[in-house]
Parts: C-alpha cells; structure tokens; sequence
C-alpha cells in the first residue's frame, strides 16, 4: 500500500477524498495556477495542493466560517479558547449533558463563534458535522468514543499552519455561483460533489442544506464543458456505478465528450484508461466484479504524460 502523508482534515468528514489523494494526485497536473476546490467539504484534496492560488468553496457556511476564523486567529488563541470552552461547559466523552448543554446554546445563539462547531464535532459521533433543516446542529454525542484528543490537536494544528501559509480564499456559494471567468489555462477545477447514485443509501451530500438532485448534476456538467471549451482543466470524483444502478447521465456525457476516466481504487492499485483506449467503453460499462465503481474523470492528460504531450483540445 502506498504511504499516505497528506495531511487530514482535523475531523471526519463524511465522502473525503484523503485516503484516495494518491491516485488522485498522480493524475494532476504539477503546474496550477489556481485550484478550485468546487465542493471543498472537509478541504482534504485543497489544502495538500502546490498552487500559486487555492479557492475553496462548500455550500455549508459554518464550516467556511471555520475555516477563515483559523485562518486569520493564532493556533493559540484557538486552542486556548477550544481548551477553555471544553472545561466551562464540562463537556466529556464519557457523558453527554455538557455536550448537550452546549449544543443547545451554539444552535440559540444568532451570533456564533465559529470554533464552536469544532468544539461540537469533536465530541459528535463518529466526529461527523450535521444539520437540520433549520440549520440546527444535530449530531449526537459520540459517547465513550469523541473527544478532543492529542491526536486531534496535532492535527488541527498542522492544519492551521498550512491554511496560514496558503494562498486561499475560501467561499460558501453554491456551486454555479462561483466566478470561473478569473482561471486560466493553467488552473485545475476539482469537483467532488454529493454522488447522485449513492445519495439514497448512504447521505455524503447536503447535512441540513441543499439537496443534490439531477437538476444539480446536470447544472454541474454543463459547467465543465464551459470550462473544457475554455481550455480550462477540470477534474470530477464521482461513481458511474453503485449497487447496481448506474449513473447513466454520467456515462453518457463522459462518452460523449471523449473525456477521460481512470477507475480510482481503494486498495490503491491503479489501472488506467486513457481516452481513446480499447477497454475505456468496457470499463465505463461494466458490471462485473465492482459494487461500487469510483471514478475520476478529465480533459487533461495525466500528470506523468505532462512533460511530452500538451492538454488535448
Ligand atoms: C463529497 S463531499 C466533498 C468532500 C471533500 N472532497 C473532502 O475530501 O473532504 C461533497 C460536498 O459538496 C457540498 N455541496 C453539496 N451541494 C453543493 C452545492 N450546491 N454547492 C456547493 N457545495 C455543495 C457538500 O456540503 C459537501 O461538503
């Protein structure tokens, strides 16, 4: 298995991509101008990306509003305040009505400090962020099993460092807002939505805010070939197959634009199909052997194919 050394989003975030950024990665491009982190989530594929510019951007406003407070607060004004709102409110691992105490007054309060959702999710189950659809932080306490660890305070600080150390700028649009008219040639669009097929069984997608329906999927797609007529490379995590149903709509415009696709695996062996390859229609249609069938489609040529060959029109 290949060492993974990225650095981690300091919680858990449901559908992040850190496991799977060495296959990733190895597709890139090196040279990016500007990397657009389309459905930035907890920021695992940006913040390991080498870029004259990042810009994040996720639907979910308090979880952007965290990420500028620590980007523009001391680690240890952080942690001081993190230390001292555990201990005020008496919030444990071991018994849940700190915890609850405190969530009740983060969801009364109309002014927020934004760390206090950190503070809610690391004593969350499974140290998961979720909201109602009033907007109200919902997730239980993660009895015996969340708390703020050493280990999670290493992490968060690793994260602060490099968040202060980036060039970033950090949105909560949805996605069609955002202005793609600033990238260039050189730019790399990474998008990494809700999966339209595997919304039902399992949620990675809206935790309290929109909803991501076909409306969005082809709003989505239709973006990328703005983008792909603008010479501007754009990269898209999704999966063409799950549980047996197959995203049809993908497959379609992935044939039909002659984008690429590389099947990405969890085991981290990597199998390519290039465009215009003899297996590409086999793989996209295939039902054998794969529950779930995880992609990354592009318009670029991979990373390694960089320094002979220049991004195919
Ligand atoms: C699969 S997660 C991204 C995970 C991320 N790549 C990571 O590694 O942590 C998908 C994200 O899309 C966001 N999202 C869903 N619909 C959106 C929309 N219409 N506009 C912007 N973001 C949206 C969700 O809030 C969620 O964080």
């Amino acid at each position: 298995m290949v060492k993974n050394s990225f650095l981690k989003c300091p919680f858990n975030y449901i559908g992040g991509k850190h496991k799977l950024l060495p296959q990733l990665f190895n597709l890139f491009p090196k040279d990016i101008s500007t990397f657009v982190d389309m459905f930035g989530g907890g920021f695992n594929v940006g913040i390991n990306i080498n870029a004259n510019k990042l810009i994040y951007n996720d639907q979910i406003t308090p979880l952007v509003e965290l990420y500028k407070y620590f980007q523009s607060n001391t680690t240890e004004n952080i942690l001081n305040y993190i230390h001292t709102t555990i201990k005020d409110y008496n919030i444990k691992k071991e018994e849940k009505e700190g915890f609850l105490k405190f969530r009740e007054a983060y969801n009364k309060n109309s002014v927020k400090n934004p760390l206090d959702l950190y503070i809610l999710i690391s004593f969350s189950f499974n140290y998961q962020i979720r909201f109602n659809n009033s907007r109200e932080y919902n997730c239980p306490h993660g009895t015996n099993r969340s708390s703020f660890t050493t280990n999670m305070e290493k992490r968060l600080i690793s994260f602060i460092e490099k968040i202060q150390s980036q060039n970033i700028e950090f949105y909560d649009y949805d996605f069609k807002d955002l202005n793609y008219s600033i990238l260039d040639d050189k730019s790399l669009v990474y998008c990494d939505p809700p999966y339209l097929i595997t919304n039902g069984s399992y949620n990675d997608g809206n935790r309290g805010f929109k909803n991501w329906t076909l409306k969005e999927e082809k709003e989505l797609l239709n973006i990328l070939d703005e983008l792909n007529k603008n010479k501007i490379k754009f990269a898209l995590s999704n999966v063409t197959e799950h549980d047996g149903k197959m995203n049809d709509l993908l497959i379609d415009w992935i044939k039909k634009n002659n984008y690429n696709v590389e099947t990405i695996k969890s085991d981290y062996s990597n199998s390519n199909y290039q465009k215009n390859s003899k297996n590409s229609k086999n793989d996209i249609n295939s039902k054998k052997n794969n529950k779930n069938k995880e992609v990354l489609v592009y318009n670029f040529k991979k990373q390694a194919l960089q320094s002979t060959l220049e991004h195919f029109d």
